[in-house]
């Protein structure tokens, strides 16, 4: 009797100081994940270092593994006696924690874990999990913030252009007519003659600046029809070839093997593919590659170009798509050209995906909504 009298309060007051430090390490979870601007590592780093003192005994050592990435308190012995428990993030396993024990310490029983060291991990991995989540929505929603930025300021910026475009347009046609006219009035000395083709080519030159503006703004209409993008890539490509062969450059052509056909515009849809194909050429300068691919995805059909150049750094990606952003010298480059390629994928209900490295290279890829009754004709036998 005496036995189980002085054991009961003995079991219950281990029990209460096991409960205690489950409380406390969800307590310390808590208060490192709460941790104003903590990044996700700081956070996981966190989490590996308070968990140990809530397990039975001190040598326990913890480990989180999310994609591929180890968070570790100290050394985690390769081999051991371990409690694991998986991280499930939006329905997908992405990652495990793990407790373990490099040898069973010597005063442990056949009790190394406890049932509720396990219903803890659960609960620590189940809250490490809802931490990803927060932290990848908060990602997600600052990537957002910064698309939607960056859409508005191309929007003011293309209201603007077409503003300007529209009011110059007008005066310059006048120019361009009325040299023409004067270039026709017979007895004109060779010297105005020259002089009157000078102002007709600047003219030119000029109002194909603002019909890119124009382009850019979406003021031009498309002259849409289904359009197998699998014939643009190779009918654009076919002139660049001497021009990559004279450079050593190698041009390949992946294209798809299914009708990649969109509702589009055949010649701007050129445009655009000679736009990238000509910026990854001038960017090389020498020897390399340049792919271009077409794909099919489910609603979308992928255009990508890519090159093994210089790549740009951020500065430079942020400016791409602003008119008149060049990094080119006088006259090699006026930076009208990605505006234009984003002027055609938007009017074609497009987006453009960049992704570039310095000393690696460049990959723009185009997403084209599919034409569905084309791709529907595509798929009977
Ligand atoms: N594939 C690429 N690799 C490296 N930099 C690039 C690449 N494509 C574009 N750029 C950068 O983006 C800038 C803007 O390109 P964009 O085509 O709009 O204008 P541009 O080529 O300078 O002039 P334009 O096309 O009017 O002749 C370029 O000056 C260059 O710095
Ligand atoms: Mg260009």
């Amino acid at each position: 009797m005496m036995m189980v009298n002085s054991r009961a309060p003995q079991s219950e007051t281990a029990a209460l100081r096991e409960r205690l430090k489950e409380l406390t390490c969800l307590y310390d979870i808590a208060k490192v994940a709460s941790q104003p601007n903590a990044s996700l590592d700081a956070i996981l780093e966190g989490i590996v270092k308070v968990l140990p003192a809530a397990w039975q005994y001190p040598e326990a050592a913890a480990r989180l593994v999310l994609d591929g990435n180890t968070y570790a308190n100290g050394h985690f012995p390769a081999s051991c006696q371990k409690q694991s428990a998986d991280i499930i993030v939006n329905h997908k396993p992405c990652g495990v924690i793990e407790i373990g024990y490099a040898e069973p310490p010597s005063d442990s029983g056949i009790d190394l874990f406890l049932p509720e060291e396990q219903r803890l991990l659960n609960e620590v991995a189940h809250q490490t999990a809802l931490i990803i989540e927060c932290k990848q929505a908060e990602e997600d929603r600052l990537i957002l913030c910064d698309q939607l930025r960056h859409a508005d300021r191309l929007a003011t910026i293309g209201m603007l252009s077409a503003g300007v475009a529209h009011e110059l347009n007008e005066p310059l046609g006048n120019i361009l007519g009325f040299a023409q006219l004067a270039k026709k009035c017979g007895g004109l000395p060779e010297a105005a003659k020259q002089d009157i083709e000078k102002i007709e080519k600047a003219s030119l030159d000029a109002r194909q600046i603002i019909q890119k503006l124009l382009i850019f703004a979406g003021q031009v209409p498309a002259e849409k029809k289904p359009v197998n993008l699998n014939e643009v890539v190779e009918d654009g490509l076919y002139f660049f070839n001497a021009r990559c062969a004279k450079e050593g450059i190698e041009l390949v052509c992946d294209c798809c093997q299914t009708f990649p056909v969109i509702l589009g515009d055949p010649v701007q849809l050129n445009q655009v593919l000679v736009n990238l194909v000509v910026n990854a050429l001038q960017a090389m300068g020498g020897p390399g590659r340049i792919t271009v691919q077409t794909q099919v995805l489910e609603h979308h059909v992928r255009l990508v170009v890519q090159d093994t150049g210089p790549g740009m750094p951020q500065e430079v990606l942020d400016r791409i798509f602003v008119p008149f952003f060049t990094t080119k010298d006088i006259g090699q480059g006026t930076g009208l050209g990605l505006p234009v390629v984003h002027g055609i994928v938007t009017a074609h209900g497009g987006t453009i995906y960049v992704e570039s490295t310095v000393g690696r290279g460049t990959h723009f890829a185009i997403h084209l909504p599919i034409h569905n009754a084309s791709a529907q004709r595509t798929r009977r036998p």
